[in-house]
């Protein structure tokens, strides 16, 4: 039986995904901060703890004895408020940090051949002109601690938007990063930053005024018909659970994927995206500010 280790498998399309893997008869762990509603193992894990992190990877490692890890799923993520218990900025933290260091944790343990799958956002690509105002830069100091950069944003508004779309700009340059590395080619591990596409009807807006939560939560089904590049829930949460399967591989040379309308595209990276030196500087600036050395 195949051994997926997932979060953000509680809610909207990553319950989904949940249900699927656990109907193709995968052993599904989930690091969650409450039960799915189907049957699937869980820990407790709060990603906004960098410690929570560090305890859940242990006891993964415990659990898992010889056994290896088939996929690892990061789903979790979405709007964060204020600071974390670590001193960093709690949406940096949930969308990137944490995923990173569970990364960074259980990498010895992903099986040769065996999958990562991160959810991003298309808010990280200027190109695709959304609401949410783009990245302006992926310094890992400045994202973890935004008092200390030069250029923040005033308002609040655009400051959570910055904060979500740069953590997401942050998650394909780390899965870029994973797929630069030389063991990942040798053990044949496939890498995706996988973007939903915008999916009305989920928990993402949970923290938004009444009204938009009602539109979003509400009347998805109307709010697709007018959103060019929305996707269904199940479509959403169908293709992360066919990344994670292996179902869908990407193409050679492909790390990030995107579903537009129910079709899985594999778009060309924003410029700081594609940006080595920006994508080496993420890696270190993250190894440190969780307590690793590289
Ligand atoms: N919906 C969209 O339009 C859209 C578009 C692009 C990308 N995305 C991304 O897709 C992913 C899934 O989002 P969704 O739209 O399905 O939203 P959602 O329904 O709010 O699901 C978010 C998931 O992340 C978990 N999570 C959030 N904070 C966490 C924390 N501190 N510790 C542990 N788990 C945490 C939630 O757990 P709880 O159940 O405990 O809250 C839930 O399972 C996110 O990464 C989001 O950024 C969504």
């Amino acid at each position: 039986m195949s051994v997926v280790i997932m979060t953000g498998g509680t809610s909207g399309l990553g319950a989904v995904a949940a249900r699927r893997l656990v109907a193709a008869q995968v052993d599904l762990l989930l690091g969650a901060r409450r039960e799915g509603a189907y049957r699937a193992r869980s820990l407790p894990l709060d990603l906004t703890r960098l410690d929570d992190v560090r305890v859940f990877a242990t006891t993964v490692e415990r659990m898992l004895g010889s056994e290896t890890i088939d996929a690892l799923v990061l789903n979790a993520g979405g709007y964060a408020h204020g600071g974390t218990v670590d001193g960093y900025d709690a949406t940096f933290v949930v969308n990137h940090l944490a995923h990173y260091l569970l990364i960074r944790s259980l990498w010895t343990r992903i099986s040769d051949g065996g999958t990562v799958v991160l959810t991003t956002s298309g808010t990280h690509d200027p190109a695709e002109h959304t609401v949410v105002p783009p990245p302006r830069h992926a310094n890992a100091q400045w994202l973890a601690k935004p008092e200390l950069d030069p250029n923040r944003d005033r308002s609040p508004r655009a400051a959570a938007g910055r904060a979500y779309s740069s953590s997401k700009l942050c998650v394909v340059l780390t899965a870029r990063a994973l797929r630069a590395r030389t063991d990942t080619k040798a053990r044949r591990i496939h890498i995706i930053a996988y973007d939903p596409g915008p999916t009305p009807g989920t928990g993402l807006v949970r923290d938004e005024g009444a009204l938009v939560r009602f539109v979003w939560e509400r009347l998805a089904t109307p709010l697709r018909l007018v959103m060019r590049k929305a996707n269904t829930i199940e479509d959403a949460g169908g293709t992360l659970a066919a990344l994670a399967l292996g179902t869908i591989r990407p193409p050679d040379g492909r790390v990030y994927a995107a579903l537009r309308r129910g079709l899985l595209t594999w778009p060309t990276l924003s410029e700081l995206a594609r940006c080595d030196d920006v994508m080496n500087a993420l890696w270190h600036d993250s190894a440190r500010l969780v307590g690793l050395s590289d």
